[in-house]
């Protein structure tokens, strides 16, 4: 009964953010639960009491033999009731997969050890957090580019494994404004415990104006700056026009020396340090620990590219 014993602390945000009939059975899967935990205690708790050995007492105990009645009522009760979860479950499950076809999609990708969200719909605008509207169908393409990761917002009451070499869904339709934590739950490397993000659910006039936003900022004069914010840059590198302080990664004010160091041309050696960060792995530095950003847009890297080597040009002289 693990599986009951521990729903409780996990169900009651479900309470508040999953639709229709999880609505309907998941106070009565806590209330089993809790009536569960609380029988079993009790018996747990009346038989260390009741048939604990006194201190003088080194006599064997006496044997018992099994109780048919008994096995067959703690087998099948857990039985009946496991699978009415099932069902009601599968019911949910399947009701949620047959939302309106005008779903907002939205790519996801995992790779050690960082999640991307990108919005086909949205000018291919990227997002190193998910962010959702209220109340709109939702679905979710998970891909993994290194090794099989899970994706789990617990309010959502679903997981999905993001699996190298195929395409996984997760349809999803938030029903409460919020921030919620995002997390890896697959045991991925070494970064695993810090494969975290947010799942900012807005109302659909704020989705709209960031989305917008980022759009612009993708498109626009801004556009290397917004990819460096957007996907997290700023979060291991330091980078002054960025006002970027994080020393987990290079410094990339010394990209320019960096580059000198590999004998490569500037550009060059930003763009190839991006898409693949294990083709010059600054000195100090561990291998495998920056992910890869092959999965940008062209437009995207390009100015990312243009913003970290123009702009850091200036910096640094
Ligand atoms: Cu990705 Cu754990």
């Amino acid at each position: 009964m693990t599986a009951t014993t521990t729903m409780p602390a996990a169900l009651l945000p479900l309470l508040r953010q999953t639709a229709d009939l999880p609505r309907l059975t998941q106070p009565a899967i806590v209330a089993v639960a809790v009536v569960y935990f609380a029988v079993v205690a009790a018996i747990s708790i009346y038989s260390f009491l009741r048939f604990r050995a006194r201190p003088d007492d080194d006599s064997d105990g006496p044997p018992i033999h099994g109780h048919t009645g008994l096995e067959i009522a703690w087998s099948a009760v857990p039985a009946v009731l496991v699978t009415a979860i099932s069902i009601a479950s599968a019911v949910a499950l399947a009701r949620n997969e047959n939302s309106p076809p005008d779903r907002l999609k939205i790519e996801v990708v995992a790779q050690q050890f960082a999640w991307t969200f990108k919005y086909p719909q949205n000018g291919n605008v990227t997002s190193t957090e998910l962010r959702l509207p209220v109340h709109r169908s939702t679905q979710l393409d998970l891909r993994a580019i290194d090794v099989i990761h899970s994706f789990w917002v617990p309010e959502f009451g679903q997981k999905q494994d993001a699996v190298p070499g195929i395409v996984t869904h997760l349809v999803i339709t938030p029903t409460k404004v919020g921030s919620y934590p995002l997390i890896c739950t697959e045991l991925c490397g070494l970064g695993h415990a810090l494969m975290r993000s947010q799942a900012i659910v807005m109302q659909p006039a704020a989705f709209r104006k960031w989305a917008a936003d980022a759009k612009a900022g993708v498109s626009g004069a801004n556009a290397g700056k917004a990819a460096f914010n957007n996907n997290g840059c700023g979060g291991c590198h330091a980078f002054t026009p960025a006002g970027s302080q994080a020393t987990v990664g290079p410094n990339l004010d010394q990209l320019a020396d960096d580059a000198k160091k590999a004998g490569q041309p500037l550009e060059e050696f930003t763009r190839a340090s991006i898409v693949n960060p294990d083709a010059y792995v600054a000195k100090g530095y561990p291998r495998n620990v920056m992910p890869t950003f092959s999965q940008l847009p062209k437009s995207q890297l390009d100015a990312l590219v243009q913003y970290l080597t123009q702009t850091g040009k200036k910096g640094s002289s």
